[in-house]
């Protein structure tokens, strides 16, 4: 089964209106041969209209940074999946680590997150990483399994064609520290192992998984040749229309 090769770019709380629109221009500019692979940006909810109507004519498509849980109703400050269904958004991140350490958001919060967009029909990016400690106490696998099975493993085996999954070691996010291609890889196939457990071989081997924490162009190429890396979640890099391009091609 092939799997398909996804860059997304997490712009998180950066740019405004007039900076989302230079830098999807500068985007489509750079954008010169057809990439192997479905690119994703991700703007503030106050931009995602603006950059949905921008990308209409093209292959780029646009992703929520969040979402919440409930359907409508008295959530100040929230946004909805069917508010997002209604400006073109189909695409989703949830948990990621910026949401889990800074909002509170736990497993259970997520898993609710998570059945709303299925039952939405809306593609979820499900982010998932161990903190530095975890992984110097060499309990990075179990924590990433608990992430999986606690928020993301309580759908049904049709919702899988809808799901992404990011890989995000916290330690390097951000921070300029990269996980090694080999650490990379071997998280991304234990990922795959703990699908496959509970779901099956063949939507394990159809699920992609991205890769995140620092992917810049000098090194995405090494870490997106991993055979179970499908591809890059990018926060930093994705700001600049020249990094963020160079990262694509070198899928
Ligand atoms: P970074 O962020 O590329 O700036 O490390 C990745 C992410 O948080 O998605």
């Amino acid at each position: 089964m092939m799997r398909k090769k996804i860059v997304a770019g997490n712009w998180k709380m950066n740019n405004d209106l007039a900076q989302t629109e230079t830098l999807l221009s500068e985007i489509k500019t750079q954008w010169n041969k057809e990439p192997q692979a479905r690119v994703i940006v991700a703007p503030a909810f106050t931009n995602l209209y603006s950059a949905f109507k921008a990308l209409r004519e093209t292959p780029i498509e646009v992703a929520a940074q969040n979402m919440h849980q409930s359907d409508s109703g008295a959530f100040t400050g929230e946004i909805s999946a069917a508010m997002l269904k209604s400006i073109g958004v189909n695409t989703v991140i949830l948990g990621h680590s910026e949401r889990r350490s800074h909002f509170g958001e736990t497993d259970a919060v997520l898993a609710e997150k998570v059945e709303t967009a299925m039952k939405n029909e809306m593609e979820v990016i499900f982010c998932v990483g161990e903190e530095l400690e975890d992984r110097q106490q060499g309990n990075e696998f179990d924590v990433i399994k608990a992430q999986l099975e606690k928020g993301l493993f309580n759908i049904k085996k049709e919702s899988w064609g809808n799901v992404i999954i990011a890989y995000e070691p916290v330690w390097a996010i951000g921070t300029g520290e990269t996980a090694s291609p080999e650490q990379a890889q071997d998280m991304h196939a234990f990922i795959r192992k703990t699908v496959a457990g509970s779901f099956g071989e063949e939507i394990a081997d159809s699920v992609s998984i991205l890769y995140g924490g620092s992917v810049k162009p000098g090194n995405a190429k090494e870490i997106f040749a991993k055979e179970d890396v499908d591809g890059g979640l990018i926060g930093g890099a994705s700001l600049k229309a020249e990094d963020f391009m160079a990262i694509v091609q070198a899928i």
